[in-house]
């Protein structure tokens, strides 16, 4: 099976690789990647050589360049996004135009090559928040109710990913997942960007309170429940994929780390708030799990125990990452 992979070179997308190079050696994947700040061929420098692995640099925008590329693939693994929150507050046209004009340029030519299977990956984002203290727990039947310019633009590929099923009859799938961490995680996000500024003798930046909740999942998991929905998913179905059984908050997942990395509360610092900030997330993934038989293996603390070990040991990655435009970037969210 040929796999055209968008976004390969990402955190998630690079993670995906180098799993299913792995667990499926007699495919191959082409990974298609523009490299914006968060695509980094380091992330795939084990496999490189591999000849079952293509790159191509490429826009998910370009028509042509997709057209190009995607000739001979049997499926399509749509990573390739706009992905963090704060900076869709900061230029939100970049997200509507990456988020959803190219997972429609994407659409249209996986109609034209006449693909066996288009998954989409998506985000729990979409549905909103939860209140705090309370069971509810986002469902494949939640409405969508986005509120940060990332989640909305993602919420619109979801729907255009469903129409092309409902109007043209590509077989897509969809998989809603909740906040990855792992290897590779860039560090703008969270859980990275608290284990290198710890690393750093720097102190964590907590937005708001802290109380807020997320539904933390350990990458490779978040990989193997692609695979399933590949391998086993219904033609047209979404699925939603999550890893917490308790709600934990944000300033209590930093103290998780702080223990860890051998530091005291006193490397926490309080931050100003996220503008529309999701108060908490929490997924029900019942249905892949009673469907396709898919669990989480890793809980928050195995998994936070090797994601730490992995920045300890992969300094030069991260450095090289926190050097450069990401000094930028770093200012105008944290220093204004
Ligand atoms: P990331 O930001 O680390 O990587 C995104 C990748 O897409 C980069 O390699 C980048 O170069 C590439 N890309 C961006 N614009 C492109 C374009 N126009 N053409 C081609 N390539 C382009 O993102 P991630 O965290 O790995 O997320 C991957 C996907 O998973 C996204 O669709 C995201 O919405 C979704 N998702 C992420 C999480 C999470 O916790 N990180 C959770 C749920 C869903
Ligand atoms: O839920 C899935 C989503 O998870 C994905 O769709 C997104 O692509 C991914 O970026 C992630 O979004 P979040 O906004 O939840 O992740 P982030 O790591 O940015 O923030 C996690 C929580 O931590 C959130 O409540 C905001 C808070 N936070 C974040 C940063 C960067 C802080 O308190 N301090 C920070 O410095």
């Amino acid at each position: 099976m040929k796999l055209f992979v968008t976004g390969g070179a990402g955190f998630i997308g690079s993670n995906f690789v180098h799993y299913w190079l792995k667990k499926h050696p007699e495919d191959s994947i082409l990974n298609f990647d523009k490299l914006t700040y968060a695509g980094n061929l380091e992330n795939l420098k084990d496999v490189e050589t591999n000849p079952h692995y293509t790159f191509i640099q490429g826009d998910i925008c370009d028509p042509e360049a997709v057209h190009r590329a995607m000739q001979g693939s049997d499926v399509v693994v749509h990573f390739a996004a706009e992905s963090h929150v704060d900076r869709s507050i900061l230029d939100p046209s970049l997200f509507v135009k990456t988020n959803v004009e190219g997972t429609a340029v994407l659409l249209n030519s996986a109609l034209e090559h006449k693909v066996q299977r288009f998954h989409h990956i998506s985000t729990d984002e979409v549905f909103g928040a939860l209140p705090l203290n309370s069971e509810l727990m986002f469902t494949e039947h939640t409405a969508y109710h986005p509120h940060s310019p990332y989640s909305a633009s993602k919420a619109g590929s979801d729907h255009l990913v469903r129409a092309y099923f409902d109007t043209y009859g590509l077989p897509i799938t969809i998989s809603n997942c909740s906040n990855n961490y792992g290897p590779f995680h860039f560090p703008e996000k969270l859980f990275p960007l608290a284990i290198t500024n710890l690393l750093e003798g720097k102190k964590v930046p907590v937005y708001g309170d802290g109380l807020y909740v997320r539904d933390w999942l350990y990458v490779e998991d978040h990989c193997r429940a692609i695979d399933c929905i590949l391998s086993k998913g219904e033609i047209g179905k979404t699925y939603l994929i999550g890893g917490m059984s308790q709600d934990i908050p944000n300033v209590e997942i930093v103290k998780k780390i702080l223990t860890l990395m051998g530091k005291d509360e006193s490397s926490i610092e309080y931050v100003k708030d996220r503008p529309g900030h999701d108060r908490r997330y929490a997924v029900d993934w019942s249905m892949i799990h009673r469907e396709l038989g898919w669990e989480p293996t890793e809980s928050i603390d195995s998994g936070l125990a090797k994601t730490i070990e992995w920045f300890q040991t992969n300094e030069s990655w991260w450095k090289r990452v926190k050097s450069g435009a990401y000094q930028e970037y770093y200012k105008k969210q944290y220093e204004t």
